[in-house]
């Protein structure tokens, strides 16, 4: 044990700027050090009573002099997160996805389109990197001087979790960055993967077993469930492991091509994983793939596939990005597996939107590792054996229950009926027959003409759909309740505690004032009969807690439940009731593209939500023009139409919901709830001389392709047409130009050479 006087320190107060910057310093070396000791290595060197009174001792240093407080200071890095979970943290730089492709050809199509992009020739020299793809949770962890001061979950890939006190106890990441020639940057974010080994994995579950709790699936989410632990001693225990692959903001490049950055990690202190390769043409990356592809059984964690990148830094930020993924990489998943098993049973699920998707229940089978028990069967042609335009599928084969099937699973898809055997089909059996009714609330089921979709035209009359608007109204990106799950919103819907948004909000002196229940009984009961009344006394069993419908029981408890307060009943208590009510309470404040998306409306995405909300800046200007747009045409029509990303099907979608009645009713009930719809900002805007400017490109260019000049152009804020009009404000024309620049000639718009743009924005 280190030996530590704590009598001889001096009185706080007597401390002066000097000393107290000193001992700051101090504190946060050694407690930091006893963390690691404790959390990481189990061996304390310090007694816990010392190392409580060390603790204290700097937050009352801190408490005297603020301004000295350190970025690295112990008393924000390990010590129990707020109750409520973690701390929310924005990234710098988004956490993006990769493109998936799932076979050779498309390796060779993605080298294809770099080049073009790019403007290469076939066989000029370009240079990848062929990485492993860890299938675990990728962790953004940022070095200040050196200094581990936040680690940082994925989320959303915009906004993320504060995890620093469990990133900590993780072996593989260096609190500290090695410094390579001397040297530490002062700002380095590093990216890459948290998982966990599968003799951990193993060892993990035979623990959770011997003390009947949950067993995790698979690697990956216990990984997830180990890094997501309210107490880091938790995720010490689970013995996580980290690979760096990636990096976010940065003071200072950091390095020419990604090979070079990995070998820089590795320097620093990280972890790298040992399969990665540099590659010199497409070939090699087909050929490294399956060199990887090949050594996955023998490896002691997961993969899911090969990820590639374009290796030169330089090339990357020309290639740049698209929405969510970037152009300069993509991932090679491994090649789907199949089974064959039998087909039990075919059930209708009805969505959102009303779409009846077939499911078959299968035998279970296991495929590549995942136990798979239900598929999907796409819609009534499929099953029949037919596409879209009637032409045949599997040569005409239909799908039937009793059925002996081959499933396909690839990656996190979802598992899909892709063929069956019909020389093992029973001679009794019978054709499928896809219901014309809804099975959740008996309306009719209807096909729009040329659409392989069947509807049911229930509304807002029929539970089920009503019950994943509720879902999708909660979920993370629409209003991210947590505590209420796709089983909570299930079961209050049941016991009609919840029938639409506004009710959410309303739980609360509702469930004070013992009157959870909106319904009756038998009305909550008659609600959810739908096609078949057994499965409807059987749903609402299970809502109130019994197993069987006893006809006296199950109503007597439907009432109990409706009056004992939530933190009273089982499965909730005091603490999760609070946090509940607490997670809705701070919804009352929304930005107004998250309530926009979590109207639920057809074809209304988040990326569609997001341009809205940015367009109208306020729920009242957006309410305004779409409840008086008219797909006739209209000004307020063409208001809409014309925001980028909207079209005419879309624009017809929001203005439709708005017209129904019931539908309004329900959106302002909700709006009535809340406190303040909050302004969505715009993206920064770009500061550059062509932001907001109308581009026409003609003419052949010499220094980019097509797609890059629009690409670069468009990320300097400028808008790129194909057209020459009143609205242009400048044409780049190269050698070759004709119409379009006779055009801009004639409207006298501004014309410049390509070298000129290239000088306006600033070089290649
Ligand atoms: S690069 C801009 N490299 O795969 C792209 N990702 O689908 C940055 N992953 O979220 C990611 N191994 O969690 C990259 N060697 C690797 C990877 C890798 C695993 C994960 C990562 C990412 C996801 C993308």
């Amino acid at each position: 044990m280190e030996k530590i006087d704590l009598e001889k320190l001096k009185p706080v107060e007597a401390l002066t700027r000097e000393e107290a910057k000193a001992e700051l310093a101090w504190l946060a070396d050694i407690l930091n050090r006893a963390n690691r000791a404790y959390y990481t290595n189990a061996a304390p060197f310090m007694s816990d009573a010392e190392y409580d009174a060390l603790k204290l001792r700097n937050k009352a240093i801190e408490a005297r002099f603020p301004d000295l407080k350190r970025p690295d200071s112990p008393s924000d890095i390990v010590g129990a997160p707020p109750a409520s979970g973690f701390r929310k943290v924005e990234h710098k730089v988004p956490m993006l996805s990769l493109e998936d492709i799932f076979d050779d050809e498309s390796v060779h199509e993605f080298d294809h389109a770099v080049r073009k992009f790019l403007g290469l020739s076939p066989d000029a020299p370009m240079d990848y990197t062929a990485e492993p793809k860890i299938d675990g949770l990728s962790l953004a962890l940022t070095y200040e001087k050196g200094r581990l001061v936040l680690g940082a979950t994925r989320g959303d890939g915009r906004v993320g979790e504060d995890v620093t006190a469990n990133a900590m106890t993780i072996r593989d990441i260096p609190h500290r960055l090695k410094p390579i020639n001397g040297h530490v940057p002062d700002l380095l974010e590093v990216r890459g993967e948290c998982y966990m080994t599968h003799q951990d994995f193993f060892a993990l579950n035979e623990r959770r077993k011997e003390r009947g709790e949950k067993l995790f699936a698979n690697p990956r989410n216990a990984a997830a469930g180990s890094l997501r632990q309210l107490d880091p001693r938790i995720t010490a225990e689970r013995n996580l492991r980290f690979f760096a692959y990636a990096w976010g903001a940065h003071s200072e490049p950091v390095a020419e091509s990604q090979h070079e950055a990995l070998q820089r990690f590795r320097a620093h202190g990280f972890k790298v994983n040992i399969l990665s390769e540099l590659c010199h043409n497409a070939e090699d990356l087909v050929r490294e793939f399956h060199v990887i592809e090949d050594m996955r059984p023998t490896l002691d964690y997961d993969i899911d596939g090969v990820v590639f990148k374009v290796n030169s830094i330089a090339l990357q930020h020309r290639l740049g990005y698209r929405s969510t993924t970037p152009r300069w990489a993509i991932a090679r998943k491994f090649s789907p597996v199949e089974a064959w098993t039998w087909l039990s049973k075919i059930d209708i699920q009805v969505g959102r939107t009303g779409a009846l998707s077939p499911v078959a229940r299968l035998k279970p089978v296991n495929i590549g590792g995942v136990v798979v028990a239900n598929a999907t069967l796409h819609n009534e042609d499929y099953i029949a054996g037919r596409d879209s335009k009637g032409n045949p599928i599997r040569g005409g084969r239909d799908i039937r229950e009793g059925d002996w099937v081959k499933v396909y699973r690839a990656g996190d898809v979802i598992p899909k009926v892709a063929d069956v055997d019909i020389s093992k089909r029973k001679p009794d059996s019978k054709p499928y027959q896809f219901p014309h009714f809804c099975p959740a609330c008996g309306a009719p089921a209807v096909r729009e003409p040329g659409s392989s979709v069947r509807r049911c035209t229930g509304g807002l009359s029929c539970p089920a759909q009503v019950i994943e608007r509720l879902i999708h109204f909660v979920s993370r990106p629409a209003f991210d309740i947590v505590g209420l799950g796709e089983k909570q919103v299930e079961q209050f819907y049941v016991l009609s505690w919840i029938s639409e948004p506004a009710d959410i909000f309303t739980l609360e002196a509702r469930d004070r004032e013992g009157r959870k229940a909106r319904l009756t009984f038998e009305e909550a009961l008659s609600r959810i009969t739908g096609a078949d009344p057994a499965e409807a006394k059987l749903r609402m069993a299970r809502a109130v807690g019994l197993k069987g419908f006893d006809p006296d029981e199950v109503p007597r408890r439907f009432e109990e439940l409706s009056r004992t307060p939530l933190a009273a009943q089982y499965g909730w208590g005091e603490t999760s009731a609070r946090n509940l009510f607490r997670a809705i309470a701070a919804r009352r404040r929304i930005p107004l593209d998250r309530l926009i998306f979590a109207l639920g409306i057809r074809h209304v995405g988040q990326v569609a939500a997001t341009m809205l909300a940015r367009h109208f800046h306020s729920w009242q200007a957006f309410y305004r023009t779409v409840t008086r747009a008219d797909p006739e045409g209209n000004a307020e029509w063409e208001e809409l139409v014309a925001i980028d990303g909207v079209g005419p099907v879309m624009a017809e979608a929001i203005v439709l919901t708005f017209r129904r009645e019931k539908e309004r009713a329900i959106i302002d009930r909700l709006v009535d709830q809340l406190e303040e719809i909050i302004e969505v900002e715009a993206p920064a805007p770009v500061d550059s001389p062509v932001a907001g400017r109308t581009i026409v490109f003609t003419g052949t260019l010499e220094h980019m392709t097509r797609a890059e000049a629009k690409a670069r152009a468009e990320a300097l804020g400028a808008k790129v047409s194909n057209s020459v009009s009143s609205k242009t404000d400048l044409v780049v024309a190269g050698p070759g130009a004709g119409s379009k620049l006779r055009k801009a000639q004639e409207l006298g718009v501004k014309v410049l050479s390509e070298q000129e743009w290239l000088d306006l924005i600033g070089g290649v």
